[in-house]
């Protein structure tokens, strides 16, 4: 079984649309999949149609209460995966932790069990690096990284690789598990430039399928739809079904 974090410390990069949208597709395979939302914007709950207003157990408890495991939130979905989700009111649990022993190693001591329930969990992070990002980091075997095909988006990666070497300390292994260009304009000249340079410098660790920007991806968190469902013939969902293929060969070897 495999835990991703999907994170970088930048927003907007495609990191919530990437978690439910491969999560998803994996489920889709076959793969026993939980999806952790662990960013006070609460942005992939509401994607897959949950109202975080009128969630009972979210990731907040779950980080309270780490030896219960993340079962005590875990909530179904309908399109094959679990969600843990997230409320809003996790943005003032950043204080509550903040004074907590230990409060780094919350989530990892919360999925030790779950981890065998589930072929993939995947940990949807917030842009800042925060006691969230860093117990998505600590509880991860891996980071997937999306890049956004864009001139500014590598300058976030030397953040990153610091960040990883930091949290080394609490989980040595930790490594960049993959990278994937999101939002590839095939008109935009200065976008190929972007992914050549991105692939240049990480090598095997890009995956070969990119993310072309595509609108469909825009439009279905607001139906609360993954977008296989909302338009599963778009070329947005096409890349994520390519990239779940790309994701269990990397990783089921
Ligand atoms: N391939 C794509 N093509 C077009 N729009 C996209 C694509 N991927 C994501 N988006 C849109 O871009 C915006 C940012 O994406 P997303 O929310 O996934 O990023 P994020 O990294 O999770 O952001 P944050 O850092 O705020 O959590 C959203 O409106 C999303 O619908
Ligand atoms: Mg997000």
């Amino acid at each position: 079984m495999t835990v991703l974090a999907v994170a970088i410390q930048k927003g907007g990069t495609g990191k919530t649309t990437t978690t439910l949208s491969l999560g998803v597709e994996l489920g889709r395979m076959g793969r026993r999949v939980l999806l952790i939302d662990i960013d006070p914007q609460s942005n992939l709950t509401q994607a897959v149609g949950h109202d975080p207003t009128q969630i009972e157990h979210s990731v907040y408890e779950v980080l309270l209460n780490p030896t219960y495991g993340p079962e005590f939130a875990t909530i179904p979905t309908s399109y094959g995966v679990d969600l843990v989700p997230a409320t809003l009111t996790l943005a003032g649990a950043e204080l509550t932790l903040a004074g907590r022993f230990g409060r780094e190693l919350l989530l990892r001591t919360a999925l030790a069990e779950a981890r065998k329930e589930y072929d993939y969990i995947l940990i949807d992070s917030p842009p800042s690096l925060g006691v969230f990002t860093v117990n998505a980091l600590t509880a991860a075997d891996a980071v997937l990284v999306p890049l956004q095909a864009h001139v500014f988006a590598l300058k976030a990666m030397p953040q990153l690789e610091e960040t990883i070497s930091i949290v080394r300390q609490l989980n040595p292994m930790l490594s960049i598990g993959g990278i994937v260009v999101t939002m590839v304009d095939r008109r935009t000249s200065v976008n190929m430039v972007v992914e050549d340079t991105i692939r240049q410098q990480y090598g095997d660790l890009v995956f070969q399928t990119t993310v072309p920007f595509n609108v469909k991806l825009v439009e279905a968190p607001a139906t609360g739809q993954p977008i296989s469902i909302y338009a599963g013939d778009s070329s947005g969902a096409r890349a994520y079904r390519d990239l779940a293929q790309e994701v269990v060969a990397r990783y089921e070897q």
